[in-house]
């Protein structure tokens, strides 16, 4: 089986959980590896690089200004993630049942929009620093669905409302949604990062322990 092609990206093979590492604004496929082996040492590893170019920043959409998506992109760019996974998923053999995603800003965001538009793909999702995508008309199906929220008290790019948005639409959809809120802005924290490993371990992922 060939790999896909619809984006760049790095597939560690580990254990039989994978991780779907989705970087932030001007980050690579590279990014979030070392990030991820933190996470759930012994995870298989699928990092893909986000197709849209903000000067010479990949992202995973188009947005008009900080925090103002390009909805209709966003919906394409949604898709195709969406579809890159189902053939990572043939090509590399892994199942879909035990993959997490693990997104950071507009990786977090991306990861949202999954949840939302295509409910149950992603069991499992890690949103550091993540805000609402986009209104769903109405609530998406995630029952099944875990998600844990890692926010910064101070993030100047995303208010706390909007964190919280995110939460309830997620709980409305019968997700069950962890909010950890950091006193800290929009970059990550050893906080964040040792939160979420234990919170990965609840959920039994990583594969090692
Ligand atoms: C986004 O565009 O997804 C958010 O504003 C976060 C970011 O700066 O990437």
């Amino acid at each position: 089986m060939t790999a896909p092609v619809s984006h760049k990206h790095v597939w560690e093979q580990g254990g039989p959980d994978t991780l779907l590492l989705l970087h932030g604004t001007g980050g690579d496929e590279h990014d979030l590896l070392a990030l991820g082996r933190e996470l759930a040492p012994g995870a298989s590893l699928l990092s893909p690089r986000g197709n849209v170019l903000e000067g010479a920043m990949p992202r995973f959409f188009k947005r008009l200004a900080e925090g103002v998506f390009d909805l209709a992109d966003l919906e394409r760019r949604t898709r195709d993630l969406a579809a890159f996974v189902r053939e990572a998923a043939e090509s590399y053999d892994f199942d879909l049942d035990r993959i997490t995603a693990v997104g950071f800003s507009n990786g977090a965001n991306i990861a949202a929009s999954v949840l939302l538009r295509d409910p149950g793909l992603l069991k499992r999702a890690v949103l550091f620093r993540a805000m609402v995508p986009f209104e769903p008309e109405q609530p998406p199906r995630l029952k099944g669905t875990s998600a844990y929220i890692g926010a910064g008290r101070l993030d100047p790019i995303i208010p706390q409302a909007n964190v919280e948005r995110l939460a309830a639409i997620l709980r409305d959809g019968g997700a069950a949604v962890t909010l950890d809120w950091q006193p800290a802005g929009h970059g990550l924290t050893k906080a964040d990062v040792d939160n979420a490993r234990d919170w990965l371990e609840k959920q039994a992922v990583g594969g090692r322990r």
